[in-house]
């Protein structure tokens, strides 16, 4: 613990005091329980582990200078959570104990969240499975709630620099009418093979095109893509992508700094007119997209000239980052302190 090298974190696991778990069974939730165990005793029959039954979120919690611990957009994790189980019929983890959760994991790692000058973070991860025995294809009768955290640093080791993406247009990551607005396991399985070619390939993220059409923007690896042109954020509409809470934060921060937003189907050709691009995420924060490459159709879309991040994109990102870590005042109702 003395030996965390705050700063020179990664985006990765490691091991906290506790996490906070809760039972579903005979149609009702019990109440929170708390362990430092790091494994979940489950029946092999489980309907997460066949059927994936399965639905996560991602939040982080924030020192600021004044020592003081923020939580950013609790109630909105806790809600799409609850979209997510309607997706795939799991039963509904209540937004106030959602709350409850994430507040008692963040105070009972207090001393995991890392502080104010490493630019770092604590990584909360909500957790949500269907633990009862099913052969049949059925949803579960006992679902499992947990959360644990981990303190985390940049998800890309370029922190916010700007990376080149790629399409990949022999892969998609999810149909219209299928599961990519929700943050269940199975979109993250079907983007493996797509992402680790990517990265193989020298990428940070793949570009996903729209499954039907091949035409439009869709998602943006684990994060939401928006592009930025005549003081206007602009970010696609789509059935198949994850309301990230991140992008609609931006939104509002964007609209208050007078610019225009526009949620709206974009055709990849309109990628030549951006002059900055950005992928967006709770993980991500804002990664600066350098280039876009449709290597199939041999085009090549350019956003940062001399490897830095553009001005609008630079302008969001130190707004965002100055309310979750308290530097600003949050006049727009993000963040949670921890008392
Ligand atoms: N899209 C995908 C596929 C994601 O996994 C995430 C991460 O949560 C996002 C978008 C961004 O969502 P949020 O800003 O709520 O973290
Ligand atoms: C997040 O941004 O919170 C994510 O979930 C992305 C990835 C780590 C799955």
């Amino acid at each position: 613990m003395e030996n965390i090298n705050w700063s020179e974190l990664s985006f990765g696991y490691m091991t906290t005091d506790c996490n906070v778990r809760c039972s579903y069974k005979d149609g009702a939730w019990g109440d929170l329980e708390f362990t430092s165990s790091e494994y979940i005793p489950m029946h092999m029959a489980a309907t997460c582990l066949h059927y994936g039954q399965e639905a996560f979120e991602g939040l982080k919690a924030f020192r600021g200078k004044d020592g003081k611990i923020r939580v950013f957009r609790i109630e909105e994790n806790a809600k799409r959570m609850q979209h997510t189980s309607e997706g795939i019929l799991m039963a509904k983890f209540p937004i106030d104990k959602f709350r409850e959760a994430v507040i008692e994991a963040v105070k009972r790692n207090e001393r995991f969240v890392p502080p104010y000058e490493s630019g770092a973070s604590l990584y909360i991860r909500p957790l949500l499975i269907g633990t009862s025995a099913q052969v049949g294809v059925k949803p579960a009768t006992e679902y499992m709630f947990l959360i644990f955290v981990t303190p985390v640093g940049p998800y890309f080791k370029e922190g916010f620099k700007p990376t080149p993406v790629v399409i990949l247009r022999q892969y998609d990551r999810a149909a219209p009418l299928g599961t990519g607005k929700y943050k269940v396991g199975g979109n993250y399985a079907a983007s493996l093979s797509a992402g680790e070619k990517a990265h193989e390939m020298g990428y940070s993220m793949v570009l996903y095109l729209d499954a039907r059409y091949k035409k439009y923007v869709d998602e943006c690896g684990p994060a939401n893509f928006f592009g930025i042109k005549d003081n206007t954020y602009i970010t696609p509409q789509s059935e198949s992508i994850l309301p990230s809470i991140t992008n609609d934060s931006l939104q509002q921060i964007a609209k208050s700094m007078g610019m225009k937003v526009e949620q709206r189907p974009i055709p990849e050709e309109e990628l030549a007119t951006f002059e900055e691009a950005g992928a967006c995420g709770t993980a991500a924060v804002i990664s600066p997209i350098l280039r876009i490459d449709d290597i199939d159709e041999d085009k090549s879309y350019v956003f940062s000239k001399d490897g830095e991040a553009g001005p609008t994109c630079l302008k969001l990102y130190n707004k965002l980052r100055a309310i979750q870590y308290g530097d600003e005042p949050d006049t727009f109702g993000f963040v949670t302190v921890i008392e």
